[in-house]
């Protein structure tokens, strides 16, 4: 039984008080809160088994080595990778995409050749391909996605061309909640020849992911979404590529043989995470990963569905709130309009309500812009939020109404 009330004393942010109202947190979205066991794991490294990774030949640098190089396992297996070398560790995913960018696609685009990407990106996964674009003089287009938000498969397949030389989507919107049949669109891009990258920050989340099965070349994640610890994220790409690639940032750890004249590298995964890496916010993020299996991802869907529904009920009541995206199946990301107050003047008395929400373009503003806005609000949801977390939403919204 998936029991909301003990899952939140595991969260020690819900138990102190933040202010004078209950503390109602729907930008799990944004950044997740973190279970006290992914804490504790942090601080018994830190306390107890703290040395640097890959260099001291002690006891304790080989321990925490070990415990690193687990995590990496743990990922493996988490995203079903073929191997634990097809896991790099990065700072988020913005930098696994960047890092893609910068390594896979400035090496391997030249002109007449295209990336494709959707209308529902967002920032880390648009900008980079503009800047290969203009270094490489590959073409950058966009498919359109429908009004409502949903995907266009007609759109996508008019874009699809054996000119394109990477496919590059998010599988799930951080700001309608779409989401993305990713496996269909890897396997069309597949037969014109097209690489794929999938931003599965959201989808990571809210959705079992199995790299295998959906035979992508690239995913990128971030570990706070995830529960996890700040300043980690993951890239996964298949090892043939991977080991194609050159070097994305260079320095200690990531050589074979380094001489005055000349550097070789270390193979995969080592190559790309120069520098002493996050291996504290590693291990966090495994244990992250370990507290969300334990609950049962069915179980974290099913929860997540029905405060979907629960929501939809409750805004359908609610006279002048609009909900912006309305994909079936979309994730737990409600962005919405509500009696066209401005979304600034909206969170200020939510916030005073002890409601957070996020507001703005949400590092997607060609989107929230073709969606027909400059700034929306958006609430959303983890696997710790409540109906009563909702209900408070709403009666904050209504107290809103009343002011403005
Ligand atoms: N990408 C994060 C969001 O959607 C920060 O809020």
């Amino acid at each position: 039984m998936y029991n909301v009330d003990d899952i939140r004393a595991d969260f020690p942010v819900f138990s102190k008080k933040q202010g004078k109202k209950p503390f109602v947190y729907l930008d799990t979205a944004a950044s997740a809160q973190k279970p006290q066991c992914v804490i504790d794991k942090i601080c018994e490294i830190y306390q107890t088994t703290y040395a640097n990774v890959h260099r001291g030949l002690y006891d304790m640098a080989e321990r925490v080595t070990s415990y690193y190089e687990e995590a990496r396992i743990v990922i493996q297996n988490f995203i079903h990778a073929k191997s634990a070398s097809e896991i790099v560790f990065t700072r988020n995913a913005t930098e696994s995409i960047n890092l893609v960018a910068s390594s896979w696609a400035l090496n391997n685009l030249s002109l007449n050749d295209e990336v494709l990407i959707s209308e529902a990106e967002h920032h880390a996964n648009l900008v980079c391909w503009q800047i290969v674009a203009q270094k490489t003089g590959a073409k950058l287009k966009i498919f359109k996605i429908n009004d409502d938000g949903t995907y266009n498969e007609e759109e996508f397949e008019k874009c699809l061309n054996p000119k394109v030389k990477l496919v590059a989507v998010t599988a799930m919107s951080n700001v309608l909640g779409t989401v993305f049949p990713v496996k269909e669109i890897i396997r069309a891009a597949h037969l014109v020849g097209a690489k794929v990258l999938i931003d599965a920050c959201q989808s990571i989340v809210h959705q079992k992911a199995d790299v295998q099965d959906l035979d992508c070349d690239f995913l990128a994640f971030s570990g706070h979404k995830l529960y996890g610890p700040t300043g980690i994220g993951v890239l996964y790409a298949k090892s043939d590529i991977l080991n194609d690639m050159p070097p994305y940032q260079t320095g200690g750890d990531m050589v074979d043989k380094v001489t005055y004249q000349k550097t070789t590298y270390a193979p995969a995964p080592a190559r790309f995470e120069a520098g002493t890496p996050a291996f504290v916010q590693a291990i966090g993020l495994a244990q992250a990963i370990k507290y969300v299996l334990s609950l049962g991802f069915d179980d974290i869907q099913a929860h997540e569905s029905s405060l979907i529904s629960y929501f939809n009920e409750q805004a359908s009541l609610l006279k002048g709130f609009k909900i912006i995206g309305t994909a079936p199946d979309k994730g737990s990301v409600m962005a919405f309009d509500f009696c066209s107050i401005h979304p600034q003047d909206l969170a200020f008395v939510l916030s005073h309500e002890g409601v957070a929400i996020r507001i703005g373009h949400h590092c997607a503003e060609p989107l929230v812009n073709r969606m027909g806005y400059s700034s929306i609000c958006r609430a959303s949801f983890g696997l710790y939020t409540t109906k009563s977390d909702i209900d408070a939403f709403f009666s904050a919204l209504q107290k809103a109404k009343h002011f403005f």
